[in-house]
């Protein structure tokens, strides 16, 4: 078979673009490999120049994950660069409360901002009925980036978890403690299920159309679920994630789809049995051995600090090499265990993969 590489991907010896399928989808499906596929969280950002440089001819940040070739651009730019065994369309988590009719900007140097939703009246601004028209453009985006791609790389399509995106909608913006949203959900639990309700509905109906535009795999980021305790862990977590994953695999039952509840390493067993995912993404404060008795059930993706990756020498490459040495044998997916940080030398990620790439276990 003719291998093509219609992107020059710079080569840090990826032997996945060969395989047939990708290593990243036989991992998720259950496969060992002896060097493991590696992409990273936010692999696609301002650490990269080109990034940087593409940003500032999008003049907001919606307006580049809403015109499909300049999303499709930042896409694609970590690929070239590092030859990543999986790509992740350049979106956001908040582009769901966006198309509700959430009023949503995102501020330079702040992060996102949005007008809170607190009370009845407010919900009832929101529908789920211009989700899939107002989010046209990250379907056109994707279905770019596959024909673009190669069938050698996959593309992971994204949402954000409803208990993380409805802590946005309600505080307005980020929150060390997630404030807003437990205050709502304590003091008005009807209002809170109808929002994480609609979000469910939203969200499952984004990932359906995601799918059918091309994506590979999918993921659902709950950054804020560790600040829950075990039976709200439970309600706002598990059973909502729960509904997205059987909405999805009702209409796509193969497509693998991997869960980052971020910070909850106590639930990770309930979580899996619960939720449905295929596999688990783990973050950073996981310890290996949870995360390899966790592969006796699924395919694990983690966990380097994204400060070790900033870092880089002899701390990142031990760390590293335990990473690997823990759970390599087993389906495993190298990955950080939060986002990459804007400030990371581009060198460190090099050297990353060539660790990853060049031990075998
Ligand atoms: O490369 C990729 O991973 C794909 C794109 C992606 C972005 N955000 C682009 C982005 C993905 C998968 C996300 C997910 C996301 N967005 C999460 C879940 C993962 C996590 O980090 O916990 C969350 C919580 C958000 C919400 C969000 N978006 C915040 C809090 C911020 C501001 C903080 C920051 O990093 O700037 C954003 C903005 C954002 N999303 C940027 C990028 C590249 C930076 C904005 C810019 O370039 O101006």
């Amino acid at each position: 078979m003719k291998v093509t590489n219609p992107m020059n991907v710079a080569d840090y010896g990826n032997p996945g673009r060969k395989d047939h399928p990708p290593k990243f989808l036989k991992a998720l499906a259950g496969e060992a490999a002896t060097t493991p596929p590696v992409w990273l969280m936010r692999q696609a950002g301002r650490y990269l120049p080109e990034y940087r440089e593409l940003r500032g001819t999008a003049g907001s940040f919606l307006n580049l994950c809403y015109t499909p070739a300049l999303a499709s651009e930042a896409t694609l730019q970590p690929i070239r660069r590092f030859g990543f065994d999986a790509a992740i369309i350049f979106s956001d988590i908040l582009v769901i409360p966006h198309a509700l009719g959430q009023h949503v900007e995102f501020v330079e140097g702040e992060g996102p901002r949005l007008t809170p939703v607190k009370t009845r009246q407010e919900f009832a601004q929101l529908s789920a009925s211009r989700v899939l028209g107002h989010l046209e453009p990250v379907f056109e985006a994707i279905h770019l980036t596959v024909s673009k791609l190669g069938a050698g790389t996959p593309l992971i399509g994204f949402c954000g978890a409803p208990w993380t995106v409805a802590s946005y909608m309600a505080e307005g913006g980020g929150s060390p403690d997630q404030r807003a949203a437990k205050l709502l959900a304590y003091r008005d639990p009807r209002l809170f299920k109808d929002i994480v309700d609609l979000l469910v509905e939203a969200s499952a109906a984004y990932l359906i159309r995601q799918v059918e535009a091309g994506a590979n795999a999918l993921q659902i980021f709950d950054s804020w679920a560790s600040s829950l305790s075990d039976e709200d862990f439970d309600a706002f977590v598990i059973l909502p994630t729960a509904e997205i994953v059987r909405l999805v695999k009702a209409v796509h039952p193969d497509v693998p789809i991997i869960g980052f509840p971020r910070g909850s390493c106590p639930h990770y067993r309930d979580y899996v049995r619960k939720t449905g995912v295929d596999a688990l993404g783990c973050d950073t404060a996981a310890p290996l051995p949870a995360m390899a008795s966790a592969q006796e059930h699924c395919p694990v993706q983690g966990n380097l600090d994204p400060l070790l990756l900033l870092a880089g020498g002899d701390a990142m490459e031990r760390r590293t090499r335990s990473i690997l040495q823990a759970l390599s044998g087993k389906p495993f997916v190298f990955n950080l265990g939060h986002g990459i940080l804007p400030e990371t030398p581009i060198e460190n990620v090099s050297t990353l993969l060539r660790l990853i790439r060049n031990e075998k276990f």
